[in-house]
């Protein structure tokens, strides 16, 4: 072989080499929730199988529990492209696109399942589009958690109880104005500070879910679950402009498709574990359970709903919408 032919074909070798190399890409995913959390679970199994449909060009290196920062820091580090893609609560995007408040409006939907069907539907798969604007990041779909919930360390019978109380809130204005309706004082907290701050009185009582009371065992600390699903609380999934522009169509419908199916296989499995966890907290006899529905809130979700049909007309859609759901 002439030196030049071997020269031509060392070269290819290289630039094939190269270039699969430049490619193969690990991706960091962030999230505030621990490991052991069902978000957590899902973003893992998405790096799985998109790592075995790319044939290896995409991973993904999952860090939970804030190790990353809190939401808001990871939003800023998609901004800048310091972070690639993250599971985050839709609250943290609330505090930056107001139209997602509408999400939290107090019985929107009846349950997870129902849920599922308004977030795969036209109004809110609509919003994402104003993510790359609004927060810097692609919306790569929704996903759920289970219903909110309060927990007490007081016994309470109805919502005139919640008076003059401090109740934990995640920090975003849907839920402070909920309970500042009630006449509670909304005490905005992150939920790795809950245990403790209900242990020793810093508040009286938690907006939670299901998960969290179970994994985290809030049960241990609470005297009253009102079990009453007045939100839902969705997740999305993002990742940052910055990568999104690199990709090209095929990677784009590879990474798109694998978030959106792991996002939204969130809404089958806390159907099944809501139930699981519930059982479970009442076999501990430690807490009393206490089922509730919009009347216990009475006029208080009207009160909401008109405050918020005022800072977003997507609202009124969302209502439209989630009507029709059975
Ligand atoms: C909360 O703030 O209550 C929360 C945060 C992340 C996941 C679920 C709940």
């Amino acid at each position: 072989m002439k030196f030049t032919d071997l020269f031509k074909k060392v070269a290819v070798i290289a630039a094939i080499t190269l270039s699969a190399g430049a490619y193969a890409k690990d991706m960091r995913l962030g999230l505030i929730v621990p490991a052991s959390h069902e978000w957590t679970k899902a973003a893992e199994a998405m790096g799985e199988e998109l790592k075995e449909k790319s044939d290896g060009k995409y991973s993904v290196t999952v860090f939970p529990a804030g190790q990353l920062g809190n939401e808001a820091q990871m939003l800023q580090q998609l901004q800048t492209g310091a972070l690639d893609m993250a599971f985050m609560t839709v609250a943290e995007i609330t505090n930056r696109s107001e139209d997602f408040g509408a999400l939290f409006a107090p019985y929107l939907v009846k349950n997870v399942h129902d849920s599922g069907v308004l977030l795969n539907g036209p109004t809110a798969q609509k919003m994402l589009e104003d993510l790359p604007g609004d927060v810097g990041a692609v919306g790569l779909g929704f996903g759920g958690a289970s219903m909110r919930l309060l927990l007490t360390n007081f016994p309470v019978d109805s919502a005139a109880d919640l008076d003059g109380r401090k109740i934990r809130i995640t920090p975003f204005p849907p839920a402070k104005d909920f309970y500042q309706i009630m006449g509670a004082a909304s005490t905005p907290m992150p939920v790795t500070d809950v245990y403790d701050s209900l242990a020793n009185g810093q508040v009286d009582g938690v907006d939670a879910d299901l998960e969290l009371v179970w994994r985290m065992k809030f049960y241990e600390r609470g005297n009253t679950l009102l079990h009453s699903s007045h939100m839902m609380f969705p997740v999305v999934g993002l990742i940052s402009n910055r990568l999104w522009m690199q990709l090209d169509d095929e990677d784009k419908e590879l990474i798109g498709t694998a978030a959106k199916k792991h996002l939204n296989g969130l809404f089958k499995t806390y159907e099944k574990v809501e139930a699981e966890m519930l059982d479970n907290i009442k076999g501990t006899g430690k807490i009393t359970v206490t089922e509730a529905g919009p009347e216990f809130f009475s006029d208080i979700n009207q009160q909401w709903e008109e405050i918020w049909e005022e800072r977003t007309p997507v609202l009124k859609d969302l209502r439209k919408e989630a009507q029709s759901i059975n």
